[in-house]
């Protein structure tokens, strides 16, 4: 039976410390001929650069032949069942589907018609577990162990499969997650802690990941502008001061909204260091689904 991920909670603690002990292997662009032969698929209905892009260098360095089904032209457009098309990508002969949808629940329906491995891309406002693992694995990187540590994760929670992935995870792993946002983008849940106060939040955490802004999911404009939003929920570097904290964004960053110029410079941001680690993750995760 093939293993999938479609939420952080299809491993368990031990196997994500197997996949970063691996991952580390790979954290100076190693590549390998470990896939060989082997295929991997991604089908993204929902745009996407780097998640997709990182994925495809992934499967690469590991000597994987890989293909990226465009979707805008791909057959749900033409009407084909979600299930058609995945027994389709099946019969090719994929070792791992990577799949992106709009609605959530799409990588699990499919995880159980196909003999591959599915991985979830991100589902809706559900789930994105591969980011929350290269999170965990860069804050691990730069805190060491984050039991105790606390993080403050801010911006557009409610719409973020980013954030869901992540606060079970880092939750998992004993870091303190702090929710900082105005209230309504604020999930209804009262088991964990929120502010609406940034610069307070800021003084007392070791991390900050900032979120964009899902105006797409937005049915209706839920903050008068940008620009309003910013002023009070943007991370800048009058914010961090002199602490020594870590900054972390999935991306794509809205300059300006979600962090400043200044902090995209700063040594303590470490977005480019995700998305390097990201691939490292993604090989380590693609061997483990793979190769067992
Ligand atoms: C995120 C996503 O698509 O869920 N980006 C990513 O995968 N790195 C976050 C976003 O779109 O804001």
């Amino acid at each position: 039976m093939a293993r999938h991920l479609t939420t952080t909670a299809d491993f368990s603690t031990a196997e994500i410390e197997a996949v970063f002990e691996r991952a580390r292997l790979y954290t100076g662009d190693q590549t390998s001929q470990d896939l060989r032969g082997r295929l991997v698929i991604n089908i993204f209905f929902e745009n996407s650069t780097r998640t997709r892009s990182s994925f495809e260098v992934a499967a690469r360095r590991l000597g994987a032949e890989v293909v990226s089904l465009d979707v805008a032209t791909s057959s749900e457009a033409k009407g084909e069942t979600l299930h058609d098309t995945a027994a389709n990508l099946d019969a090719m002969g994929a070792s791992a589907i990577v799949v992106r949808h709009k609605n959530a629940g799409v990588p699990k329906i499919l995880s159980q018609s196909v003999s591959a491995s599915v991985v979830n891309g991100g589902d809706g406002a559900h789930a994105h577990p591969t980011q929350a693992l290269l999170d965990l694995f860069t804050l691990q990187e730069a805190l060491g162990d984050v039991q105790g540590k606390k993080i403050a994760i801010v911006g557009d929670i409610k719409s973020s499969r980013v954030a869901g992935s992540n606060i079970e995870l880092l939750r998992r792993f004993g870091m303190e997650v702090i929710l900082v946002a105005p209230p309504h983008f604020l999930p209804k849940r009262r088991d964990i802690a929120t502010s609406w106060d940034l610069k307070a939040t800021a003084q007392e955490v070791d991390a900050i990941m900032a979120l964009r802004t899902q105006t797409e999911r937005h049915k209706s404009p839920l903050y008068a502008s940008l620009a309003d939003y910013a002023t009070d929920f943007k991370v800048t570097q009058e914010i961090l001061g002199d602490r020594d904290v870590v900054v972390l964004h999935p991306g794509p960053v809205h300059r300006n909204v979600d962090l400043d110029d200044a902090v995209l410079s700063d040594a303590r941001c470490l977005v480019l260091k995700q998305v390097r680690n990201g691939v490292a993750v993604r090989m380590a995760l693609l061997h483990k689904l793979i190769l067992g």
